[in-house]
């Protein structure tokens, strides 16, 4: 949680920024990896999470490889000093010239998504020379009981290769002479709490890989995706149970111990790390409705416009009696709110306004509309460094 010197900090500070505890995403690290360690799983950081840099290498350094969906973000990853060797790659869209940046890294995994993009890297993989690992990520039509735009194990969306048209690649396998088909990929969904529904999952896991063994074909490592959720109305709670979701896979997954098992966190590794800090600009009351306008918007953060998605909001400057209020951002959109109906101690033009549980899919979503310059943020380790009018503070 925010301490009092961290907010007296952010008064001097031009806001809106993100401000991340990199304490607490240390101690998310080693709760992550202690759990994944009692199980030799291993783990791939979702890098659409938050791509920011000294997050990167905090996660690198607690040797966790890479998820990643993009060829910048396989070239992100590297530069951050990522192994080739902890890098996968998923994607319903990959150009050539991303299939061919992650063949020539020699990355652990790409992620096929389809018979053409099968069909596609293999003739890519031909032309160079190579042989490619490929896992085939499947659509389990498996419901994560979530909000519908972030489900992606339906068997309507767009992701993975359905059951039908594993049959034909099976069938075909031997025509595939530049690939090594040796992983199955699952990905059912984001924020994700109801936790039974990956008992489902593991269901369709395992028949999929009794289904590959029977024909032949075998098996080395099996992808069960990321999803897990955070409390985000009570940030408080800050890390999830990593424990009880690994044991859901251990106990319902029944495939031979030298299959390995491989997870891609995202959310649940940053997600209650960072916080979005904003100023109250003005304040209107229309009737019964007031409504505070934040210098933060969806440019700074989307989820609340993409997704109905509520944070917690926090009036870090007062302490007075509360009043009931509308969160808004000066985004020229009506869809630019960050709450309704919020309660807040009373509050006033240059109160400093806290947007918890915003490390992951905050930052690295902000874009540059109505032509607003890109968010700044600041690090918990280096406070005794925040720059203030142009020069540096030390304490
Ligand atoms: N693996 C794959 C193949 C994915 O598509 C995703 C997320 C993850 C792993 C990581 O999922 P996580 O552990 O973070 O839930 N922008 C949305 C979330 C989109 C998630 C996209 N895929 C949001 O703000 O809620």
């Amino acid at each position: 949680m925010l301490n009092q010197q961290e907010i007296n900090y952010f008064e001097k500070v031009k806001t809106p920024f993100y401000f991340y505890d990199m304490g607490l995403l240390q101690k998310s690290l080693f709760a992550i990896k202690d759990a994944a360690d009692l199980y030799n799983f291993h783990l791939h950081y979702a890098v659409k999470a938050n791509a920011n840099e000294r997050i990167l290498r905090t996660i690198k350094g607690f040797g966790l490889g890479a998820d990643c969906v993009s060829g910048n973000e396989i070239q992100t990853a590297l530069n951050n000093g990522f192994s080739p060797h902890q890098i996968v790659f998923a994607g319903v869209g990959k150009t050539d010239d991303e299939i061919e940046l992650a063949i020539n890294s020699n990355i652990f995994s790409i992620n096929c998504e389809s018979v053409q993009e099968l069909e596609v890297i293999n003739s890519i993989a031909k032309k160079l020379n190579k042989r490619v690992r490929i896992a085939l990520r499947i659509n389990p039509n498996v419901d994560a009981l979530t909000h519908s735009k972030i489900t992606t194990g339906l068997k309507f969306n767009k992701f993975g290769i359905s059951l039908i048209d594993v049959k034909f690649i099976i069938e075909n396998i031997n025509s595939y002479e530049n690939l090594f088909i040796e992983g199955l990929h699952f990905h059912i969904g984001s924020q994700i709490t109801i936790l039974d529904v990956y008992k489902k999952l593991c269901k369709v896991v395992n028949d999929t890989f009794s289904y590959f063994t029977s024909q032949g074909v075998r098996i080395k490592h099996i992808n069960l995706g990321g999803g897990l959720g955070i409390n985000y109305q009570n940030p408080e709670s800050q890390i999830p149970n990593f424990l009880s979701y690994f044991e859901i896979f251990k106990d319902n997954l029944n495939v031979p111990e030298n299959v390995d098992l491989h997870f891609e966190p995202g959310r649940s590794i940053v997600g209650q790390c960072g916080y979005l800090i904003s100023k109250i600009l003005y304040s209107k009351t229309e009737g019964n409705n007031n409504t505070l306008i934040i210098d933060a918007g969806f440019t700074e953060l989307l989820r609340p416009a993409l997704y109905d998605a509520n944070h917690k909001i926090v009036n870090l400057s007062s302490r007075n009696k509360t009043e009931i209020y509308d969160i808004a951002g000066p985004i020229c959109e009506t869809s630019d709110y960050f709450g309704r109906a919020i309660e807040l101690p009373l509050s006033k033009r240059g109160d400093l306004i806290g947007i918890y549980s915003t490390g992951a899919y905050g930052e690295v979503m902000a874009s540059q509309y109505n032509l607003r310059s890109l968010v700044s943020k600041y690090y918990s380790d280096e406070i005794p460094l925040l720059p203030i009018a142009g020069k540096f503070l030390f304490v």
